[in-house]
């Protein structure tokens, strides 16, 4: 039984006392093209000078932003979907110079950098099709994207933990900068096929280049530096006692590095790599869940499922009713229940560009999530079609 199927057998069979469904059409997916319509970018918010930010606050009643009041409507996904694509440009431009700048002996990058932060942060609160974006990858360099993903991923955890805005700004910068240390290493880490123990070693490394470079960006409080240092010597080591370096103090690990160690985490483990296929990224929340979070703290891991939900953007389901569909954007609170585009019937044949929102559909659920690989047998052209769709070559 296929959506408009079952739509229609609601509306002939209303149940006793209850007024007929009114017709409200699934909207059609529309050409990129045509989705992108002239509408002028806003410019980023105007940075704060740099300040010395408060401590983080200590763990405590989450979200800030689940509490407040009801957002307003949201737009048409079409239109929501264009300004994701174009935000998603500018950060994406912002990663680029900030990569470059970094291996110049100074540069001023900490304040252009937090006014795309805001930028970002204020999309995830308004748009919700711009987490999806994070699917993307860039097949020149994977760094660049894989940066500018983590940025959106921990900016969207860090909005779950009701970060105040001096913070959030300091959590992006150090999600941008986390593996900047890793451009001193690209014949290493494009390397076809998996590395031998001692290269591994040798790449781990990235993170003390990476902290050492931090040195050179001079637009921002000292204290401010100091302690972005130490987040991205924090953001690969993990509270378990596992991952690299090993710190040189006892000392506790920064709230805002475990943010992007889980970030970095689900960006890597859901992206194509030289040496392996990706991951789907329900599978991956499942495996965080289930090995108790790969040595990450639990309120961790929670804030990344808050974040992205059990079936993140991007995930291929398989649907009660029998069809295929790719996950486009989460319904806040309904975590089972998200946007979807309709890929393949029941007979696996391709189905015609169709939306289909769960939360209106309550007698269809999800039933798993599948890989591409899997949707690749079903039907190599649309999984065909969908993996190009995922390479971002909009620069
Ligand atoms: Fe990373």
């Amino acid at each position: 039984m296929r959506f408009s199927d079952l739509r229609k057998m609601k509306e002939e069979t209303p149940a006793a006392g209850e007024r007929p469904r009114q017709e409200v059409p699934r909207p059609a997916v529309e050409p990129a093209a045509q989705e992108r319509r002239e509408k002028p970018v806003p410019a980023p918010p105007k940075p704060e000078p740099a300040a010395a930010p408060k401590e983080p606050p200590p763990p405590g009643p989450e979200p800030s932003r689940r509490t407040h009041a009801a957002p307003p409507k949201e737009p048409p996904f079409q239109e929501q979907r264009a300004q994701a694509g174009e935000r998603y440009s500018l950060l994406m431009q912002e990663t680029t110079s900030f990569i470059k700048a970094v291996d110049r002996p100074y540069t001023e990058k900490y304040q252009s950098v937090l006014g795309v932060c805001a930028m970002v942060a204020e999309t995830l609160r308004t748009n919700s099709a711009f987490l999806s974006c994070v699917t993307y990858g860039t097949a020149d360099d994977y760094l660049r994207a894989h940066t500018a993903n983590t940025v959106i991923l921990a900016l969207a955890m860090g909005l779950e933990s009701g970060l105040p805005e001096e913070e959030l700004g300091l959590l992006g910068f150090c999600a941008m900068a986390h593996d900047i240390g890793m451009t001193g290493y690209s014949d290493l880490y494009s390397e076809p096929g998996r590395l031998t123990e001692s290269e591994r070693a040798e790449l781990s490394l990235h993170i003390e280049a990476g902290a050492a470079k931090l040195e050179r960006v001079v637009d921002l409080d000292y204290k401010v530096k100091d302690r972005a240092i130490k987040i991205v010597l924090q953001s690969h080591w993990r509270p378990d006692g596992t991952g690299y370096p090993v710190p040189a103090d006892d000392g506790e690990t920064d709230p805002l590095a475990q943010i992007i160690a889980i970030a970095d985490a689900y960006e890597a483990m859901t992206h194509q790599r030289s040496w392996r296929q990706p991951l789907p990224p329900s599978e991956v929340v499942k495996e965080l869940i289930e090995k108790e979070g790969h040595g990450f703290n639990a309120r961790g891991v929670k804030l990344l499922i808050s974040a992205v939900s059990i079936f993140p953007p991007g995930s291929i389901v398989q649907l009660s009713n029998g069809e295929t569909a790719l996950v486009l954007k989460t319904n806040r609170g309904l975590l089972a229940k998200p946007l979807l585009e309709i890929l393949l019937r029941s007979d696996f044949s391709e189905s015609p560009p169709e939306l289909a929102d769960l939360k209106d559909h309550p007698l269809i659920s999800i039933e798993h999530s599948i890989s591409l690989e899997e949707l690749s047998r079903r039907n190599p052209k649309c999984a065909g079609r969908l993996e190009v769709s995922r390479w971002w070559t909009d620069w």
